[in-house]
């Protein structure tokens, strides 16, 4: 029991039932609304022009050559979508130990944010801190003897996120969990000018089994030697998301994120009602791709899942969430 129950009266005075009899009653009694401005619309992108290559483990979703990714962009303009968030597929030959090509000033990503910003430059665009993309184990960070080495992660993700604010990125997303990265990025972007880009930090990230789809988009999956449970959480964990949140909000994040989401909307509404900052979860490739199989079987009706899956982040505290339902919600969402 909470410290204070809600009152209510005893049955007849209190019926709730009655408040729920018409649509127009039920609407004047909603709590929580889903609105296209909560939404942000991951998209990953490829070499080559003109190109749409379908993931097969994410049906309705695509690898996006950069004009399709710019057409993507306007879409989500017009719809009323305020953010788009890029993940690279990059070439097999640009995978590396070393991870270079993370922080090249043209490669995918950067390429990318230039072609969206000149395009349509109210949309802001997210992008991802992390070497999973460009590493060739899989893993988000420097690898040494099976080892991930945080510290000098750390520093190749400084290199990477200066090359992504350069080329005009608004907002950060490190996925890496890694340790003290936020306050290295925060002090490398204040010390280079760029003062006014906003991290949104993966603060309470889990080792979790809904990443399978992901992974298989930027091509990293077949390529992960072992598992990231050395810097991943526990899914058995709850506070230590909060710990993680305080520290990274601490250290400069201006935003903090909750990943996966639906199996973490406790988490969620801990740490909205813990430190009231700007919260979000991503709904990840393994929870749309559940809700996209069983629709495609006809076993539950696909657009009533996915904005019931939607609203719930909304219900748990987040302020937004990250999705690839992003376009069709938004275009459920205005009718
Ligand atoms: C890795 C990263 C992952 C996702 C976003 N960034 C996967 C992972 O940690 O292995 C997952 C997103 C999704 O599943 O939709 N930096």
């Amino acid at each position: 029991m909470p410290p204070n129950p809600p009152r209510i009266a005893p049955f007849p005075a209190a019926r709730l039932r009655r408040l729920r009899r018409t649509a127009a009653l039920r609407d004047l009694a909603c709590e929580h609304r889903l609105s296209v401005a909560d939404l942000i619309w991951p998209v990953f992108v490829r070499e080559g022009e003109g190109v749409a290559e379908p993931v097969p483990s994410m049906p309705g979703v695509a690898r996006l050559s950069v004009d399709r990714v710019v057409q993507a962009a306007r879409e989500a303009a017009d719809l009323g979508i305020p953010a788009i968030c890029l993940f690279p597929y990059t070439d097999a030959a640009l995978r590396t130990e070393a991870c270079e090509e993370a922080w090249n000033p043209d490669n995918l990503t950067n390429r990318a944010v230039r072609a969206i910003k000149a395009a349509v430059p109210d949309l802001a665009v997210m992008t991802d801190i992390a070497l999973d993309p460009y590493n060739i184990n899989g893993h988000d960070g420097l690898v040494r003897d099976g080892v991930i080495l945080n510290d000098e992660t750390v520093e190749a993700l400084v290199r990477m996120a200066l090359a992504q604010a350069e080329a005009g990125a608004d907002i950060l997303g490190p996925s890496d969990m890694m340790d003290g990265r936020i306050g290295a990025l925060r002090q490398a972007l204040e010390r280079s000018g760029h003062k006014d880009v906003a991290i949104l930090s993966y603060a309470a990230k889990y080792a979790s089994a809904f990443y399978g789809p992901f992974r298989d988009a930027v091509g990293a999956g077949g390529r992960l030697v072992g598992d990231k449970k050395t810097y991943q959480m526990d899914p058995g964990n709850s506070d230590e998301a909060l710990r993680l949140v305080a520290r990274d909000l601490d250290e400069g994040a201006d935003m903090v994120m909750v990943k996966p989401g639906m199996p973490y909307l406790d988490i969620c509404r801990r740490v909205k009602d813990a430190f009231a900052v700007p919260t979000y979860a991503y709904q990840v490739s393994g929870e749309y791709a559940m809700i996209e199989a069983a629709a495609g079987h006809g076993w539950i009706d696909g657009e009533r899942a996915m904005l019931e899956s939607l609203l719930a982040f909304r219900r748990a505290g987040c302020d937004g969430v990250l999705s690839y339902f992003a376009p069709r919600a938004a275009r459920l969402l205005r009718g």
